[in-house]
């Protein structure tokens, strides 16, 4: 996607060979008429695959998410981080993995919102080493609903998820691929870039 490829070139800030900073955009101020461009972008590379419902994770994910709900005329579901104090009945939980961090944290969406009747498309903001993602993925499965696709805004095709992914069978549709991050600079994959 031109336009994101553009923004990203412009205002993302390489941090080190793997770590792209891109808070004046999507991870902390948010560019509504980019996030609305991204949304129609998703909309239209999965409407034909019956999607029901959006599944995203808070926080960076639901500005994407709401966009493309919102074009697609789909509710859109983001799974929590924390404990919530009036969400504690009929939880479903999937447990992610911080490489980074080395830690692991329980993600969780109510069980009235995500059932075997949804067709969903999971939406992120980035896609790293896949953890986030197959988290999403173990909770739809455990829900019963059908996955069409992953929607992914920014990629970093350098690290394992997108593969990881891809083998497993799942599509991924991902906005904007960087296929490196070196000498302070995101270098695209050129297909992403319809
Ligand atoms: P892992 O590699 O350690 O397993 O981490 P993971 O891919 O799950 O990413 C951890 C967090 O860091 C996620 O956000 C993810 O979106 C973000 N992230 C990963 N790589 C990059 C990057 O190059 N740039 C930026 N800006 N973010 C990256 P999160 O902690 O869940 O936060 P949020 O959704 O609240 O923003
Ligand atoms: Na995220
Ligand atoms: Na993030």
């Amino acid at each position: 996607m031109k336009q994101l490829q553009e923004k990203i070139a412009s205002e993302g800030r390489v941090l080190s060979e793997d770590v792209l900073k891109v808070d004046s955009f999507l991870n902390h101020q948010i560019d509504p008429k980019l996030m609305q461009a991204i949304g129609e972008e998703f909309s239209r590379r999965f409407e034909h695959d019956g999607i029901t419902k959006i599944l995203t994770i808070e926080s960076s994910g639901i500005a994407p998410a709401v966009m493309a709900g919102l074009i697609m005329g789909v509710p859109v579901v983001f799974a929590r981080k924390r404990a919530s104090l009036t969400l504690t009945e009929g939880l479903i939980s999937a447990d992610v993995k911080s490489f980074t961090k080395q830690t692991v944290n329980t993600i969780s969406v109510s069980g009235d919102y995500v059932t075997s009747d949804d067709t969903l498309l999971i939406i992120d903001d980035f896609l790293a080493n896949g953890q986030a993602a197959l988290g999403l993925l173990d909770i739809a499965g455990r829900a019963g609903a059908s996955v069409a696709g992953v929607g992914i805004v920014i990629e970093k095709g350098f690290q394992q998820g997108g593969k990881l992914l891809r083998e497993q069978g799942v599509r991924v549709e991902s906005l904007a691929i960087i296929d490196s991050l070196a000498d302070g600079k995101a270098t695209f994959r050129e297909e992403a870039e319809t």
